[in-house]
């Protein structure tokens, strides 16, 4: 069957990242994205894609900095929360009750509940089409113990979130479909 061009997107089921960020007066500010992927392992660089007007590229432009949280099933609940468009000097992580941890390398905060977490220097912003792909450098990288068992991710305790399109999203090993709250 042929698809609207559109479409394409949705044959790609691509995990869900919260990016998080601080403005020049040190709020900080998370969203979610889900055009992302490692680019680089030497030097490890790490890209996602950004719509220009989003405040987080706004931040990244400003600060240089960002922590990519890696995030599970759990989190599917917030994400009408997380992409809300608050007020510039407003916390998204506040109003989704998620709890920020101090990062080892970078200033943005960490989400304390997420099973990983990158955190990134800015390195290059590429205009591609009509968003702009944003390339870091990771600086150091963690994961909640509870998810990492023989040197990988415990990817059925984890139960890591992707996106598919829209409101869809994907998760359980046994690759249950479900459909997240509207926004
Ligand atoms: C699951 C999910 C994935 C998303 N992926 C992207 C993405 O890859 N790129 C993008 O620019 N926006 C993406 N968005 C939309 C942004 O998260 C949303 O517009 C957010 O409000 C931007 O926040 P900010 O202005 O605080 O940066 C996504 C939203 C959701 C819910």
């Amino acid at each position: 069957m042929e698809l609207e061009i559109k479409d394409y997107p949705k044959l790609i089921v691509r995990p869900v990242v919260v990016i998080t960020t601080v403005s020049n007066s040190g709020i900080a500010n998370a969203a979610p994205f889900s055009l992302n992927t490692p680019v680089s392992f030497d030097p490890p660089l790490y890209g996602f894609s950004c719509h220009p007007a989003h405040d987080t590229w706004r931040n990244i432009q400003d600060n240089h900095e960002f922590v990519v949280n890696i995030v599970n099933k759990g989190f599917g609940e917030l994400m009408h929360v997380l992409e809300t468009d608050y007020p510039y000097e407003d916390s998204e992580l506040k109003h989704a009750g998620l709890t920020e941890e101090r990062a080892k390398t970078v200033s943005p905060p960490r989400i304390k509940e997420a099973i990983a977490w990158l955190e990134c220097k800015f390195e290059q912003g590429i205009e591609l089409g009509d968003h702009v792909w944003v390339v870091g450098r990771v600086q150091s990288v963690g994961v909640n113990d509870a998810y990492w068992k023989d040197g990988v991710l415990d990817v059925e305790k984890a139960n890591p979130l992707c996106h598919m399109a829209g409101e869809f999203f994907v998760a359980d090993v046994r690759g249950v479909i479900y459909k997240r709250a509207k926004k």
